[in-house]
């Protein structure tokens, strides 16, 4: 069975990435120590750049191939932001719930409410990029959270294939079309 070291300190994602390898035959293990290693500076200007950053960072630490991804959401009333800020869209101790706040502040009153979840997923081994991965899907943020399934902004990122928010869906319904759904499914295809 191929295996694959994943680099990601966020259960969420991680979580997802398993699902897919289940059924692909692949084993994707987290990165031994990875909380030990000190933290990948993530300071590109693109979700491609960063994933790429993040997984020449921790690749020395993998015997084999490892992958990291970046991911976040871009809100078009906002310029495209939170974007590479996602996870930090609050102030760097920002928490899910702060983060999701802050967008419902900066969107109140705004007509337009699209948004789009994008996701980069650089596989490397030692210092050689194999590939980058991509994936995106569109959705609209709503003016308050619904479900308590996913993580991040799914609460508020209402899907119409599926009528309801990420956060309401199951997790493999998310997994089906989501952006990091579309990109692993893109690495495993490649193996
Ligand atoms: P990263 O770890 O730098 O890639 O940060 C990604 C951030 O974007 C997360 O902390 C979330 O805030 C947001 N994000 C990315 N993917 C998702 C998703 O699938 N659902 C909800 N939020 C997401």
């Amino acid at each position: 069975m191929t295996k694959l070291y994943c680099a990601t300190g966020n259960a969420g994602k991680l979580r997802e990435f398993r699902m897919a390898a289940e059924s692909a035959q692949v084993e994707i293990e987290l990165l031994p120590g990875f909380k030990q290693l000190p933290a990948a500076l993530e300071d590109g200007a693109t979700f491609e750049e960063n994933a790429i950053k993040k997984a020449l960072h921790y690749a020395p630490h993998a015997a084999g191939k490892l992958f990291a991804d970046d991911s976040g959401l871009e809100v078009a009333a906002l310029g495209g932001a939170p974007g590479v800020y996602s996870a930090r869209f609050s102030g760097p101790h920002a928490t899910d719930d702060a983060n999701n706040r802050l967008l419902l502040k900066k969107l109140h009153g705004a007509a337009n409410r699209k948004a789009r979840f994008v996701c980069a997923i650089a596989l490397v081994e030692g210092e050689r990029v194999v590939e980058v991965f991509h994936g995106a899907v569109d959705g609209m943020i709503l003016d308050e959270p619904r479900g308590s399934g996913g993580f991040g902004y799914d609460p508020l990122f209402y899907c119409p294939a599926f009528g309801c928010t990420f956060g309401e869906a199951t997790g493999e319904q998310k997994f089906s079309l989501s952006h990091r759904g579309q990109a692993v499914r893109a690495m495993l295809a490649s193996l």
